[in-house]
């Protein structure tokens, strides 16, 4: 009887790990299951069941290069198999306990954390998502500043909760009935569509220093800002705009925060991308990528900022052993095969590829970004969007085995932001089926 029910037990799990319900199944369970909030890419799309580094698979067994990595999630590839086998280890022997006991890799992912993160940020804060880290960064500037107002750019998207929603700029992600007052949204450093019909240079940085017209009238506690702004469109500001941003703030003693959660570890080019700009935020925030895949978030912030933050504060899944087990591994994958390096090294060629492209096909009107957080802008006649167009490239893409993202206020930016690992081989693979595809 009891050997019945093991083996009826056993081929019960070996049928639900080898048989997919498939795509229609799935969307017919998520029309009645989900909220309807959650979207999903394609007309067409399929179902996913692995990964192993740049590729995905679907359930007929269908290879897909992935150049999306999860939204700049997974840095060091799907599955990547030593950060698999410590993370096996670790929830073998501890899963879980919250802060109110020690656990050993909280403290050693943050001293990391201290050790990688720029000029004085050492002490962090650790929580599940990024979301969660920008509420957190938000909370501890109004702490120390005393003041309760920020500023945000337009194109800027900082999370999902009732204060991030509103600190983001995009109006399709800000679904909230009851916005909040005391956040000013100011135009981003989007050269190629300039909100004052300005040229760089000769514009002088007008969008930085609409900073400071905003923050003069008092009562701000910090400035917002992704470094590279992804899902606004891999908005990538001029050499000049943080030094010229830093310089407002710190007149006005308003805070840097910089979101991070899409441009760290490694993405852009540089451990984090304000390392570009040669500038230090007073607090940082992280998630994505730092745990390639394993749900963490993070705010760091120097002593000085820190020490104000006294009362109780807790996330009973922040710095999890598991998830900052996930991180240290992460990390440490990152360091040893220098994938800091080859995403500047691969996003230079895959941006040669792309400008090479662009001289070829009008529709691409604008080529950014850095390391391997690219974007490929694509332009009807004057400008005009081709948001249309580029769902239908994205389809075509994923049929040849290619999955690539999109962003931007129009969603007509073609966006690539796959795992560090990739080869130029995989680029070549990319730029032959867009020039492809787009002629
Ligand atoms: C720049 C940036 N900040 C914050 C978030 C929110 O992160 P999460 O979805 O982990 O809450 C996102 C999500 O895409 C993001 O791109």
């Amino acid at each position: 009887m009891l050997e019945n029910n093991i083996n009826r037990k056993k081929q019960f799990f070996k049928k639900i790990t080898m048989t997919y319900i498939g795509p229609d199944a799935i969307l017919q369970k998520k029309r009645e299951y989900l909220i309807p909030c959650v979207y999903h890419f394609y007309k067409k799309p399929m179902q996913i069941v692995r990964g192993e580094m740049q590729y995905l698979y679907d359930h007929t067994g269908k290879q897909y290069l992935d150049f999306y990595g999860g939204v700049s999630v997974m840095n060091a590839g799907h599955c990547n198999p030593e950060i698999v086998a410590s993370i096996c280890e670790q929830v073998k022997t501890l899963q879980h306990t919250t802060t109110i006991y020690l656990t050993q890799p909280i403290v050693d992912l943050a001293e990391k954390l201290a050790h990688i993160t720029p000029g004085n940020l050492s002490r962090t804060f650790f929580c599940a998502s990024g979301s969660e880290a920008n509420e957190g960064a938000a909370l501890l500037a109004q702490l120390y500043t005393n003041k309760h107002k920020f500023v945000a750019v337009q194109q800027g998207l900082h999370g999902r909760t009732k204060l991030t929603m509103n600190l983001t700029g995009i109006s399709m992600w800000r679904t909230d009935p009851n916005p909040l007052n005391d956040i000013v949204h100011i135009p981003a450093a989007y050269c190629y569509r300039c909100d004052y019909g300005l040229t760089y240079p000769g514009c002088n940085l007008k969008c930085a220093r609409r900073l400071e017209e905003v923050i003069k009238s008092g009562g701000f506690a910090a400035f917002i800002i992704e470094p590279i702004q992804g899902n606004g469109g891999i908005i990538t500001p001029p050499p000049e705009y943080f030094k010229v941003v830093r310089k407002i703030l710190d007149t006005y003693n308003v805070l840097f925060i910089a979101d991070e959660v899409q441009t760290g570890f490694g993405r852009t080019g540089k451990m984090f991308a304000t390392e570009h700009w040669d500038v230090v935020p007073d607090i940082m925030t992280v998630a994505k990528a730092l745990a390639n895949g394993t749900p963490i978030g993070a705010f760091i912030t120097n002593n000085k900022i820190a020490s104000c933050y006294t009362r109780p504060g807790a996330s009973t899944m922040g710095g999890n052993p598991v998830s900052a087990t996930a991180a240290l591994t992460t990390i440490s994958v990152i360091e040893k095969h220098h994938l800091v390096h080859r995403a500047q090294e691969l996003g230079s060629y895959l941006r040669e590829k792309l400008i090479g492209l662009r001289q070829k096909h009008k529709i691409i009107g604008d080529v950014r970004g850095k390391g391997l957080m690219t974007g490929a802008e694509l332009v009807r006649e004057n400008k005009i969007p081709a948001t249309e167009e580029l769902d239908n490239v994205l389809e075509q893409l994923k049929d040849r085995g290619i999955l690539a993202g999109k962003t931007g206020i129009s969603r007509n930016v073609l966006t690539f932001q796959p795992p560090l690992i990739i080869t130029h081989n995989d680029i070549d693979q990319v730029s032959t089926a867009l020039d492809e595809i787009l002629s």
